[in-house]
Parts: C-alpha cells; sequence; structure tokens
C-alpha cells in the first residue's frame, strides 16, 4: 500500500512516499529556515506564502522520486493540525484537491501522532503500553500509549516548549535561528557547573508529570544581565562564559525531562519508550536517556525524520488509510488539535494552565 504524506504545520513543506506503513520510498523537505532566520522564529504570513510556493513542486518531486504517479498512490494522509492555521490550509487544500482529482482516500493526520510514528522507520514494531516523551519547537507533551491509537497525557509543558527555550535563548545570546542545533554544538565545550544559575527544576505536582520552561528562560536572561554577557555579533566566536552558560541551561532542561520520563515510566511499566519531536535531535539529551534505567528500550527517529517531515505523516495516516477509513473533503485544519483519547483517573488539568500549541 502506497501513502502520500504532506506536511505543512510549520515551516517545513514536506511530502513524502511510503510503502506499507514503514518503507520509505521518497521524504522530501523543503526547509524555511533561510527565510525565518532573520527574525529569529517563524513569522506565520512568511510560512504561509512560502508553503504555498513550495508545495507544489515539493509533492511533484516526492511522486518522482519513489518512482510513481498519483495514479498509483493507494491513499493520502495530510497534517490536519495543530499548527499555524495559515500553513495547515495551504497542505490540506492542495492535498484535498489532488484526493478529489485522482479519486484518493484522505485523512486528517495529528502533527504529534505523527512525531509518534517518526520511530517506526528504523527501529523494532513499537510495543505497547509504550511511554512517548515529544520535545519539539511548539510541544512538550508525555504520552501513555496503552495501544495502538490510544492516547493519555501525562504531562505537558504548562508554559514554553523546550524547543521554544532552545531558540529563545540563542536569540537571546545572538546564535541565530532555530536554536537547538548551535546550543546542542557548543554546551558539549562548557562546564555546566560553572554558570550558576538561581534556578531550581520545578517539581510538578503529582499525579501530572507536566514540565515548565519559562522560569529557566528568565533565569537565564537574569544571568545574562546580572553578569554582563553581550550577545555574540554576526559570525564572532562565542567566548566560554556563553559557553558555560549554555552548558548550564541544556542541562537543566534535560534534567527536567527524565525526571518525568522516569516517573512515568516507573508508573506505567512500558515495553518501548519513545523520543521524538525535534529537541530528541539532541545528542546529550539521547546520551542521557540511553543512560537512564527505564526498563524498556529507549526508541529515537533518525535526524533527517526527528524534525517535521512528510514521512512521519503518512505513517500516522497509513494506519488509519489500511483500515479503509476515509475522512472525505470536509474536514478542516485543527490550530489546537489534541492528541488524547484515554482520561487517566487521577490525571487533573491543570487549572489556568497556558496550553501552547
Ligand atoms: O519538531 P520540530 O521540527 O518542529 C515542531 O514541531 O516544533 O522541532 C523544532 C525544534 C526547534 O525549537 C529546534 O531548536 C529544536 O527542535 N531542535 C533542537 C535540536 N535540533 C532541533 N533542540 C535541541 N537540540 C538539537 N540538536
Ligand atoms: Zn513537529
Amino acid at each position: 500500500m502506497l501513502v502520500l504524506g504532506i506536511e505543512s504545520s510549520c515551516d517545513e513543506t514536506a511530502a513524502a512516499v511510503i510503502k506499507d506503513g514503514r518503507e520509505i520510498k521518497s521524504n522530501v523537505i523543503a526547509s524555511q529556515i533561510e527565510t525565518h532566520a532573520p527574525f529569529g522564529g517563524v513569522v506565520p504570513e512568511l510560512a504561509s506564502r512560502e508553503h504555498l510556493v513550495r508545495i507544489a513542486p515539493v509533492v511533484a518531486s516526492a511522486l518522482e522520486e519513489a518512482g510513481v504517479t498519483i495514479g498509483q498512490i493507494d491513499g493520502i494522509a495530510v497534517t490536519q493540525g495543530p499548527g499555524l492555521i495559515g500553513s495547515l490550509l495551504v497542505g490540506i487544500g492542495f492535498a484535498k484537491s489532488l484526493a478529489m482529482m485522482a479519486g484518493k482516500a484522505i485523512v486528517g493526520v495529528n502533527h504529534i501522532e505523527g512525531h509518534i510514528y517518526s520511530v517506526g522507520f528504523e527501529n523494532d514494531a513499537i510495543e505497547y503500553p509504550a511511554v512517548a516523551l515529544i520535545v519539539s519547537g511548539g510541544h512538550t507533551t508525555l504520552f501513555l500509549i496503552p495501544e495502538e491509537g490510544r492516547y493519555a497525557v501525562l504531562g505537558r509543558t504548562r508554559d514554553d516548549a523546550a524547543g521554544e527555550a532552545y531558540d529563545k535563548v540563542a536569540k537571546l545570546l545572538g546564535l541565530g535561528y532555530p536554536g537547538g542545533p548551535v546550543i546542542d554544538r557548543l554546551a558539549k565545550f562548557g562546564d555546566p557547573a560553572a554558570a550558576e544559575m538561581v534556578f531550581t527544576i520545578p517539581r510538578m505536582e503529582s499525579p501530572n508529570l507536566d514540565f515548565s520552561f519559562s522560569g529557566l528562560k528568565t533565569a537565564v536572561l537574569r544571568y545574562v544581565r546580572e553578569n554582563g554577557i553581550a550577545a555574540v555579533t554576526d559570525g564572532d566566536e562565542p567566548d566560554g562564559r556563553i559557553i558555560d552558560l549554555l552548558a548550564s541551561f541544556q542541562d537543566k532542561v534535560i534534567r527536567s525531562l527524565l525526571v518525568q520520563l522516569r516517573s512515568a515510566a516507573r508508573r506505567h511499566r512500558p515495553r518501548t519508550v519513545i523520543l521524538a519531536g525535534g529537541v530528541a535531535c539532541n545528542s546529550a539529551l539521547r546520551a542521557s536517556a540511553d543512560a537512564e534505567e527505564l526498563g524498556a528500550p529507549v526508541y529515537y527517529p533518525s535526524p533527517i525524520l526527528t524534525t517535521d517531515n512528510a514521512a512521519m505523516i503518512a505513517a500516522a495516516g497509513y494506519s488509519r488509510l489500511v483500515k479503509g477509513e476515509n475522512d472525505g473533503l470536509e474536514f478542516a485544519p485543527s490550530v489546537s488539535m489534541k492528541l488524547e483519547n484515554v482520561f487517566l483517573e487521577g490525571y487533573e488539568a491543570p487549572v489556568g494552565a497556558r496550553y501552547k500549541v
């Protein structure tokens, strides 16, 4: 069964063809990093405009690289949400026109579920129950997956996403966008104990395994001001103080992610642990998670499948298309689409929490 996946929820225009849910025939990603880099973050209007320009050639390349025509595709999977409304509309509009023109089944896929499926290409099949930590620029959510397609939220960020914290710290220090890869590279050379920040990892109250990163971002800002640290200007190498600060920041992000992952593993005894989303590219996070005694193998996607792509969307869509499901042409983009269809007893939605999409 051949599935065409289309992803356009944020700043990557992507299309992929996959066979039988697990074999990648093509995986085309047009990144908009250069467009948004001067602004230190994604500018929604520019993103929609660029998706419009790129979507047709990206889909054409994905079909061509896979050596198939649209007629040979068995179904289409497109990101329905969460994401930026203008960006989602471009992908969904294009996917629906293709489905209508070629007479194909189409399903709308939750982007976060796509990230979960991103580990399915290069690892053994996921065994359930599984625990998944999805850490990206827009999301930091911990799930219990009792069986395929069933999701209970164990915790989520109460403020910023982990990747957002990376991006904001990098912007503050003049290190460019996106912040994750550059901080990953530089933090290796720093001493996390050298930059003492007044910040303790928040102990989120049980039963929720929630996260919070805005306090850490503020602690970095305070440290920068109090120590008279100047942002790096174009082309300059950051000095030792910045590198130590980055090491300290990263150490705290990783520790706060792992403390909750550890609790989830202890409580729910998963048979597979999934770590996915852009921040799961982080080499120190991977090394620390591997060193944890979680009682189950940890599955990651390879870097190209970790950040946004359409192969993961096709894989998540395959699980529904293969059962004969078809959302037809009526479904709409869902900016804050939730991935939650199991509600655990004792889990309380935090009052006044600000959920980011
Ligand atoms: O999954 P993704 O491509 O997009 C969203 O769905 O948000 O994640 C992008 C995020 C950015 O915040 C980026 O800074 C972060 O992933 N990221 C990293 C690394 N590579 C990308 N964060 C830490 N370490 C990395 N190596
Ligand atoms: Zn993503």
